[in-house]
């Protein structure tokens, strides 16, 4: 019987811009990325291994080689800023239930979820604050990425654009705060069975905006943070605050069915829902709603369907969870 180390992290997927709060704001959602590491002491036969298998969404294509991989790429990174390495032999395990490329989150997952392992194995002690750094170094909106280590709903920024990576530990690279929610509200995903690439989705906007729309976001973002965060939730200010001219109108192309689904499914025609918005940079649509959960996926998904004839959609009704990221370390005793 040989002892080894255990741990496993677990990471929420995020919606972000939530509207208006375009590169803003971020939510924690009820389904989790998770990596399971086993660390097992020194001079065991393949001393030098690191073991890296994965399961979940895109696991036909998804890379494996540690270097590579979004997951032990950012963790070999976070250890370098310090001198160190995997500690070897090591097993990795990812399980990520969060769809690929669909703006539920699932890149910034994997970005926390790596520094968190960096933080486990490099017995790094690092807060949740310092981890931010290194997150917001890598990942250049904070949306996601502070939702997805710190849980509920959040705005941040960065202080600088991110610089190139190197190995000098960031520090103060942005900041963050948490928001109220009212815990009524849960959220309905309605996910198209295509991946949409963040970059590709950054391209169709702008490069300047007219004033007029900037400020037409600014007082909704507003009155849309204090007004999620009431209960009971007055869904019609809701719904008129979480109207965006930033970034929804330039990317409706890339998701056939967005603006008919914004305009026709509103709290007066669906009594239960509080709002619509593009998830992230899409294609999933996100509703916010307190009940008639089905009717609202059902209709969404309808007027997707008619819109986008042949693109299926699946449709996720999660939680906005309080707790980000989390590292539960265990030792067990196991016989190798
Ligand atoms: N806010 C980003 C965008 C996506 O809409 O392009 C998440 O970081």
């Amino acid at each position: 019987m040989t002892r080894v180390s255990f741990a496993r992290i677990t990471v929420p997927a995020t919606s972000a811009n939530i509207g208006p709060g375009f590169d803003v704001l971020g939510l924690a959602l009820s389904l989790y990325l998770t990596v399971e590491v086993t660390i097992y002491p020194p001079g065991l036969n393949n001393r030098d291994s690191v073991k890296l298998t994965y399961e979940g969404d895109g696991a036909e294509t998804m890379c494996l080689i540690p270097e590579k991989n979004l997951v032990t790429k950012t963790a070999l990174y976070v250890l370098s800023c310090f001198g160190r390495d995997f500690p070897k032999p090591i097993a990795i395990h990812i399980k990520n239930p969060i769809p690929l490329g669909r703006g539920l989150g699932s890149s910034g997952s994997a970005v926390v979820a790596g520094v968190a392992l960096a933080n486990f194995v490099g017995d790094l002690n690092l807060s949740k604050e310092r981890m931010l750094d290194f997150i917001l170094q890598i990942e250049s909106h904070p949306d996601n990425v502070v939702a997805a280590l710190m849980g509920g709903f959040v705005a941040g920024y960065l202080r600088n654009p991110p610089r190139s990576l190197n190995t000098q530990p960031p520090i103060g690279v942005g900041s963050y705060v948490r928001l109220g929610w009212a815990k009524e509200i849960k959220a309905i995903a309605i996910i198209p069975q295509f991946e949409l690439a963040t970059e590709k989705a950054r391209k169709a906007l702008p490069l300047k905006y007219i004033k007029e729309d900037v400020i037409f976001n600014l007082q909704r973002l507003t009155i849309l943070t204090a007004a999620l965060s009431r209960s009971p939730p007055d869904a019609e200010k809701i719904y008129e605050a979480m109207q965006d001219k930033v970034h929804q109108p330039y990317r409706k192309h890339l998701i056939p069915g967005l603006p008919e689904i914004i305009e026709t499914i509103t709290p007066s025609s669906h009594p239960g829902l509080v709002g619509v918005c593009l998830s992230g940079a899409g294609p999933t649509i996100l509703a916010l709603a307190t009940h008639n959960f089905d009717q609202i996926a059902a209709d969404a998904q309808k007027i997707f369907a008619r819109q986008s004839p042949g693109i299926d959609t699946v449709v996720k009704l999660l939680d906005i969870v309080e707790d980000g990221c989390e590292c539960r370390i265990e030792f067990a005793e196991e016989k190798l």
